[in-house]
C-alpha cells in the first residue's frame, strides 16, 4: 500500500539518508524510524545533472525491504522519464523531478501518478518558477532547494526564503511544501515560518553528536514548530 503525503504531520521531518552510513543501511534507517522520522529522504544523482553520483532502483528496492516509513525519492537526473518506472516498482511512493530538466512537467506527473505514485517538483535556488508554477495544479508536493542540488552539509541559502512564501500563495492546503538543503535547527524555523512543512535533513540527523538522531529530529521539530507559530507578545518582545 503506497503511504501518502497527505497523511504526513506538519511539519514532518525526512531524514537524508545521503549523509547516513551506507555500510550499514539497515540499522540507519532502524534508527531514524525509532527516533521520530516521519518520512525517509533518497537522493538519486547521475553525475550529468549534478556532479555526483550516489545511488539507483536497486537501492531503494533494498530501502523499501526493511521500511513502512514514505520514501521520497529526489531525482536529481537529468532524464527522469527513462527511470520512473524503475522507481516506482523499486517501492517509492513518492517521486520528485527537476523542473530545469522536463519541458512538459504535466507530462511527467502524469506518468508517476499512473505508476502509483504521488508526484514532486523541484528547481534550483535559480532554476525556472514559470515552469514550476505551471506544474503546481498536477503535483502533490513543491521542493525548493535551499541549496545547489548535488551535495549534502552545504549551507542553508537564506535567499530561497521570498520564494518559499510565493510558492506557498500558490499551493493548495493539502499540497505539501517541502525544503532540502541546510536545514538545521538554526535554520529550519525561518523556512517553516515561510511556508514549508516538509524538512529534509541530512547533516542535521546523521552527523548528530553520539548519533542521537531522536534529539536531532526532536530539535527540528520543536525549532519548525516555533518558526511556524504566529509571533504572540512574546515573541515580539
Ligand atoms: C543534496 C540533496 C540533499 C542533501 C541535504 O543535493 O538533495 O537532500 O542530502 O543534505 P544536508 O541536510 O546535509 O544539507
Ligand atoms: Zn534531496
Amino acid at each position: 500500500m503506497r503511504r501518502r503525503l497527505a497523511k504526513l504531520p506538519r511539519p514532518a521531518i525526512a531524514p537524508s539518508l545521503l549523509a547516513s552510513d551506507f555500510a550499514r543501511l539497515a540499522e540507519e534507517i532502524a534508527r531514524v524510524e525509532e527516533a521520530g522520522a516521519d518520512l525517509l529522504h533518497v537522493d538519486v544523482m547521475d553525475g550529468h545533472f549534478v556532479p555526483n553520483l550516489t545511488i539507483g532502483p536497486v537501492v531503494v528496492e533494498s530501502i523499501r525491504a526493511v521500511t513502512d516509513l514514505l520514501v521520497d525519492v529526489h531525482l536529481m537526473i537529468a532524464e527522469p522519464a527513462r527511470y520512473l518506472q524503475a522507481f516506482a516498482e523499486a517501492g517509492a511512493d513518492n517521486i520528485t523531478f527537476h523542473a530545469e530538466v522536463v519541458a512538459e512537467p504535466q507530462a511527467l506527473a502524469d506518468r508517476i501518478h499512473e505508476l502509483g505514485c504521488s508526484a514532486g517538483i523541484t528547481i534550483n535556488p535559480d532554476g525556472p518558477q514559470d515552469r514550476l508554477r505551471l506544474a503546481v495544479p498536477h503535483v502533490e508536493m513543491v521542493l525548493l532547494m535551499t541549496i545547489y542540488a548535488g551535495f549534502g552539509g552545504q549551507e542553508f541559502m537564506p535567499e530561497v526564503l521570498p520564494t518559499i512564501r510565493k510558492v506557498r500563495e500558490w499551493l493548495k492546503p493539502n499540497q505539501r511544501l517541502e525544503v532540502d538543503g541546510g536545514i538545521s535547527p538554526e535554520t529550519i524555523g525561518e523556512a517553516a515560518k515561510a511556508g514549508a512543512d516538509v524538512f529534509v535533513a541530512g547533516t542535521a540527523v546523521f552527523g548528530a553528536p553520539d548519533r542521537d538522531y531522536a534529539r536531532a529530529i526532536a530539535d527540528l521539530r520543536s525549532a519548525a514548530d516555533a518558526g511556524a507559530r504566529p509571533a504572540g507578545p512574546r515573541d515580539e518582545a
